[in-house]
């Protein structure tokens, strides 16, 4: 049978765009629509397993992680490294470990392996998410050599912007090279302030270089209800009310993202 997910990798080689804020937000909206992910962290950083990983089930500490995927162990080591997350049952992990840095400049590695280990993990999930580094080292390329979409999380801010080039250089150097199956879905806004003409030159300069087609509808704004989740380790949808706008916002993502991962057949 057809599984009806895809695996999706956010990227950007720079920090603090919200790679993760973003993984996370589509995860909380997939849980609340009854839907299942798994999220695969791919930074050495660790803050999507800082933020998911459950203390209760074994303190992560020497539980088996992603290198286990990189490596290549095939199916089964690949499911020993999936865990519940403590948010609940529609969410699953495969937590990072600080050593993960030691693959950053394993150049002349296989970047396909992670492909291969989460495509026989794919059934019984509507996405798997991938959250990468802040870097476009081999870590970024893995993720995107495993991925079926490619989803760009920018901030517009000039700094926010700078080396988005390199980033679909990156993306482009990857389908030709490793995985012809990789596709841009698109351009995910993040921290959009409500008022700033400095964001409105970027958002304009940012259309000039991704085309107005590739940014996707709504924008992120920027609430301090975001960092405020992401400290307290908790889904956006559990703050209700107060994270109204950032909640409706999301669950339009999920939406949009469902829709392109259901187009993907393996
Ligand atoms: N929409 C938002 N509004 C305000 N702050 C945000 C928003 N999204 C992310 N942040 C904050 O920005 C910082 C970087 O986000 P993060 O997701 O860790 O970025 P990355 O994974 O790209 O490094 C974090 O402190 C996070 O809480
Ligand atoms: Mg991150």
């Amino acid at each position: 049978m057809a599984a009806m997910g895809a695996i999706v990798t956010m990227v950007n080689q720079k920090g603090g765009v919200g790679k993760t804020s973003v993984t996370l937000g589509l995860a909380s909206s997939a849980m609340e629509a009854g839907r299942r992910v798994l999220v695969v962290d791919l930074d050495p950083q660790g803050s999507s397993t800082w933020v998911l990983a459950d203390p209760a089930l074994d303190g992560a500490g020497n539980a088996p992680a992603v290198d286990r995927l990189l490596a290549g162990g095939g199916a089964s080591a690949a499911a020993r490294a999936v865990r519940p997350s403590a948010w609940g049952d529609g969410v699953d992990l495969v937590p990072a470990r600080p050593d993960l840095a030691r693959w950053e400049h394993a150049t002349g590695r296989d970047a396909t392996r992670l492909r291969t280990a989460l495509l026989a993990l794919i059934d019984g999930y509507d996405a798997i998410l991938v959250d990468c580094p802040p870097s476009l080292g081999h870590l970024t390329r893995a993720g995107l050599a495993a991925a079926d979409l490619a989803v760009i999380v920018v901030e517009p801010s000039a700094l926010g912007l700078r080396g988005i080039n390199a980033v679909a250089d990156t993306i482009d150097g990857v389908w030709e090279e490793e995985n012809p199956d990789l596709d841009l879905a698109g351009v995910i806004v993040n921290k959009v302030p409500g008022v700033s003409v400095e964001a409105e030159r970027r958002l304009d300069e940012l259309v000039s270089v991704v085309g107005r087609r590739a940014i996707w509808k709504p924008m992120i704004p920027q609430r301090v209800i975001a960092s405020q989740a992401i400290a307290e380790r908790r889904p956006i949808h559990s703050y209700g009310w107060r994270a109204a706008d950032l909640i409706e916002t999301y669950d339009a993502l999920w939406t949009t993202l469902r829709r392109r991962c259901r187009q993907v057949a393996h």
